[in-house]
């Protein structure tokens, strides 16, 4: 089947049982500082999950535009995109397993007339073992009733299916798996979730391409263990469909709440699907691909599946130059900064694959790949016909500029045997050529360099030229005085209230602070009541009167965001960052990204007083706001940039 046909009758299915069919959002979020990407259908959507609701109603369905930048280096083999279209339907407290699993094999079976003897299923085992899926004191149990269900639904068409753990059992349809593999929140298992986050057990469709391909070469290999199951990664099966029974919150003190509502969060792949209903375990060749393929094929006189190297670097431009057209038809721009340097790394990654397959002068080529793309996508996705000539010439500058740097550092590269982070550094500084791509060489190289090694160069060179810009500051501080540097802890503790009072989707905006007052700006639809400010600087003042530690701590940024910790897209992306903590460890009050400094303990803030709050239009409010000044301090103590 072609995409838009799949597209189409998935949206179909699930309008004519009550959905309502939303837009994607774009790949950019509009109301999350700590995520560069849409990366699930259900991420636009966590406060509906939450409970707010949704004006569209309690049934959604859509197809949502999704970027995952950690897959990068998976793409490459016949499954993995870095860009990809996820069909999503939700049901907001309303349907549950009963209504949900019996769909999707309908869809599947029906809609998309996949063989019911492909389809094999897994649903979460309890946690027993490892992990640590538990509500209070208790474990979440084993999902019987999804078993019972699929059960039901195989029997349905005549398959008699046996329920087995993926170790023991060879013969099973229904496998049981732990949280590692059914369980789904936006950061993984329950352990990995931060507070806030909803999460649950999930139930999987996996589609089975049989033992051998179609040449007769057999999928496993006990390199992937001693038996073949649904979750086995020597290819032979595909992950298509993933029913989250989204029904837990994590909570601060580690355990998992139930949501007030129990939703269903489903997502499938469309590019899986399309291609699994053309019995292909490669993605590349569903029509979604096909015109881009063609253009590289003429382009280097090479046949997509001719050569294993060449069929990787096809696949990994196709992708790369896919994700980098349809960032730039949400508007991303290449930059080095936030999701503009993600952009910038797909695209120069493009081009070494290119060099790869043996384009080396004409850099422009990339794009000539644009036009594919805005044809398959015309009726999806307009904008990327109608801003074809401006992406295409943001790709062929972009596509110029580093054509060059890669030529470069590539030449340099060959004078050098034994890469390493220091030598990684040397290339950055020296050519501008990107970290990534050095330690990408080295690997191809058999060699594994150490990112601590570059990071500590870099850390050296930025210290000279902080000391060199002495002076300057960043944050939106004017000063690094002790009257800045209060309103600047008082800022985090303002931010952290506001979303606790308006709720999570507030994102910071703007930030500047002087030795007067901080004004803060953040997404928010209304304005802000008298109530709710007096509830906010309630709780700012509540903080500053528990007199609590203000500490930072230095980590990887991936870490950092997994922590929980907010971020904005000013701060350097892709080094160690130091986050700031105000509360004590464990109970911390606010965790962001920044630079400091702060004061040491929140008690020398005095008293906090909101003295104004207007609107700056489209959506954006700002406040501005005082602490006392330092005569009256409630606590004596020191400023201090590291606690
Ligand atoms: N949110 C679920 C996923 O991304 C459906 O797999």
């Amino acid at each position: 089947m072609k995409s838009s046909e799949v597209r189409k009758k998935y949206l179909s299915f699930f309008a004519s049982r009550g959905h309502v069919i939303i837009p994607s959002s774009p790949l950019v979020p509009e109301n999350d500082p700590t995520t560069l990407f849409t990366s699930s259908g259900m991420q636009p959507l966590i406060p509906y999950l939450l409970g707010a609701l949704h004006p569209a109603g309690k049934r959604l369905v859509n197809s949502q535009k999704s970027f995952r930048a950690q897959d990068i280096y998976e793409v490459g083999d016949n499954r993995h995109t870095t860009f990809f279209e996820m069909l999503g339907n939700w049901s907001l407290g309303d349907y549950f397993k009963k209504e949900q699993l019996p769909w999707i094999f309908e869809f599947l079976t029906k809609d998309l007339k996949l063989d019911p003897k492909k389809l094999y299923v897994t649903v979460f085992t309890g946690e027993a073992g490892s992990g640590s899926a538990r509500t209070g004191q208790s474990l979440i149990p084993k999902d019987i009733e999804s078993i019972q269900l699929w059960k039901e639904i195989f029997s349905r068409v005549g398959i008699d299916a046996k329920i087995g753990d993926h170790a023991s059992s060879a013969d099973a349809r229904i496998y049981t798996y732990n949280a590692r593999k059914n369980w789904w929140s936006r950061s993984g298992e329950p352990d990995k979730m931060p507070a806030g986050e909803p999460g649950g057990p999930d139930s999987e469709v996996f589609y089975d391409f049989g033992p051998s391909t179609s040449s007769g070469q057999v999928w496993h290999d006990s390199k992937f263990g001693e038996k073949c199951h649904p979750n086995c990664d020597c290819g032979r099966f595909m992950e298509i469909a993933n029913s989250v029974f989204m029904q837990y919150q994590k909570q601060a003190d580690g355990s998992l709440k139930e949501l007030a509502q129990k939703n269903v969060d489903f997502g499938g792949g469309l590019e899986r699907l399309v291609s699994v209903t053309n019995n292909s375990p490669d993605v590349f060749t569903s029509d979604l691909f096909t015109g881009a393929i063609a253009t590289l094929e003429q382009m280097t006189h090479k046949h997509y599946a001719a050569d294993e190297t060449d069929t990787r670097s096809m696949r990994i431009l196709a992708d790369h130059i896919r994700g980098a057209v349809m960032m730039m038809a949400d508007g991303v721009i290449p930059s080095n900064k936030a999701q503009g340097y993600i952009l910038r790394r797909l695209i120069r990654r493009s081009l070494l694959y290119g060099r790869r397959l043996g384009i080396t002068e004409d850099w422009k080529y990339i794009g000539e790949l644009v036009a594919p793309f805005a044809k398959i996508y015309e009726d999806s996705y307009p904008d990327v016909l109608i801003k074809t000539q401006q992406i295409k010439l943001l790709l062929e500058e972009e596509g110029m500029r580093f054509g060059k740097t890669l030529e470069k550092g590539l030449s340099e590269i060959e004078k050098i045997e034994t890469l390493d982070g220091h030598k990684a550094f040397y290339l950055y500084e020296s050519f501008g050529f990107p970290w990534e791509m050095t330690e990408e060489i080295a690997r191809d190289r058999g060699q594994n360099i150490k990112r601590t090694q570059f990071e500590e160069e870099f850390m050296k060179h930025k210290d000279a030229s902080r000391t060199a810009a002495a002076g300057m500051f960043k944050g939106g501080l004017a000063d690094h005085g002790e009257e800045t540097t209060k309103l600047h802890t008082a800022t985090h503790l303002l931010h952290e209230a506001l979303r606790r009072v308006l709720g999570e989707h507030i994102a910071q905006k703007g930030s500047n602070i002087t030795a007067e007052r901080l004004r803060f700006d953040f997404s928010h639809p209304t304005k802000v009541s008298s109530e709710e400010i007096q509830k906010i600087e309630a709780m700012v003042n509540e903080k500053i009167s528990e007199n609590l530690p203000v500490f930072s701590t230095t980590m990887k940024k991936e870490e950092a965001l997994a922590s929980g910790a907010r971020a904005f897209f000013s701060e350097r992306y892709g080094i160690t960052v130091t986050v700031y903590s105000v509360g004590e460890k464990g109970r911390e009050f606010s965790r962001e990204i920044c630079g400091g400094p702060h004061v040491a303990f929140t008690g020398l803030l005095g008293r906090f007083t909101i003295v104004k709050e207007e609107s700056l239009g489209a959506g954006i409010r700002r406040v501005y706001a005082t602490v006392t000044k330092n005569e009256s301090a409630a606590h004596p103590g020191k400023i201090s940039s590291k606690a």
